[in-house]
């Protein structure tokens, strides 16, 4: 049996009955007016944060969301497209298909804005998506990519994702990560890794796999404590704790120095000057935080100017600044 059929059949039983050990930090339902999110769809929350932003929405667009768990970040999308088709929902296990099937029939009870078929849920899989090349503006997932494994399958995925993405189009994730690199008996555990608790990378090779895929450009929108592998459970040397990462992924070419990865970071000039101009596109005003990418951030920092300062990763990026 591969690890693909483990983790099929761990989600064709979490689709039968609401599995109260898989992924999710408790988190207080995000309150959207006139949203009403089906107890059911709360308790199928097999997710870790969200890959619901603001930030994201636009008119008419055209959203992927692989991997439908019982449908409620599909629903939270749907919110903001509200057409039919506006979002197409990936999943290859028939039962967890059937599940947010059912669970966006009930939605549409309570929520006189939504009909079901603003949902497309279609039979598919990550490694080879079902739809067109540069088809989709927005591609979503949340806690899958952290089960696929390295050296193929993850590369594969996140290779589906940039291909169908309309260019400038983005992908926004989910997904656990740990601040050590798995040991490898956890990685071999085809059932840790179906319940997203071993197949977790760090955050460099999370964002390396992400820009190894081609996206030029990406975010840190957060980044907060998960889990805690204890070391008696799991047989380590200490305690590991898992965080939860939010990303989005811009497909835009990759600069000749690199990808622009933002976490937060900031440059602020302080000099006599009105603004301090890098020589290199970054124009700092004076007295006031730009944010900055990393890379950037560490051009700037390394230059040991007097009157600059470079401030570190919050893990919390909205929007705006350089590059
Ligand atoms: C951890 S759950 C996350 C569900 C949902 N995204 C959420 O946040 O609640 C993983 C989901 O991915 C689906 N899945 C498993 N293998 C998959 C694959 N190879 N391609 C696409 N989806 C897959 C499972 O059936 C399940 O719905």
């Amino acid at each position: 049996m591969s690890y693909h059929d483990t983790v099929q059949d761990v989600y064709r039983q979490a689709a039968q009955a609401p599995a109260d050990n898989l992924c999710c930090i408790p988190a207080a339902p995000r309150y959207l007016p006139e949203l009403d999110i089906p107890k059911v769809m709360h308790d199928m929350n097999y997710g870790c944060g969200t890959t619901v932003h603001l930030q994201d929405m636009a008119p008419n667009q055209r959203v992927l969301y692989v991997g439908v768990g019982g449908g409620l970040e599909a629903l939270q999308l749907a919110y903001f497209t509200r057409r039919p088709g506006g979002v197409v929902a990936v999943d290859p296990v028939a039962e967890m298909r059937e599940a947010a099937r059912t669970n966006l029939e009930l939605a549409a009870k309570t929520n006189p804005w939504f009909d079901p078929s603003f949902v497309e849920i279609v039979e598919g899989d990550a490694l080879s998506l079902p739809l067109d090349d540069a088809s989709v503006n927005l591609a979503a997932q949340n806690c899958l990519f952290n089960i696929f494994k390295t050296g193929g399958d993850l590369e594969k995925a996140l290779a589906e994702m940039h291909r169908v993405l309309k260019p400038g189009g983005r992908l926004v994730m989910s997904d656990p990560i740990t601040p050590r690199p798995m040991p490898a008996h956890l990685i071999d555990n085809e059932i840790l890794r179906a319940q997203c608790l071993s197949g977790c990378l760090t955050y460099e090779a999370y964002i390396d796999a992400i820009v190894g895929a081609g996206f030029g450009s990406g975010e840190v929108r957060s980044r907060q404590p998960y889990r805690v592998l204890d070391a008696a459970s799991y047989d380590l040397d200490e305690d590991l704790l898992l965080e939860t990462i939010e990303v989005a992924a811009y497909k835009v070419p990759i600069p000749d120095d690199g990808a622009c990865i933002f976490t937060g970071r900031t440059a602020i000039y302080t000099g006599p000057d009105g603004s301090f101009d890098d020589g290199k596109g970054h124009v700092l005003p004076k007295n006031s935080p730009m944010p900055v990418c990393d890379k950037t951030a560490g051009a700037l920092a390394s230059l040991n100017h007097p009157h600059l300062t470079v401030t570190p990763s919050t893990w919390h990026y909205t929007g705006g600044g350089c590059c």
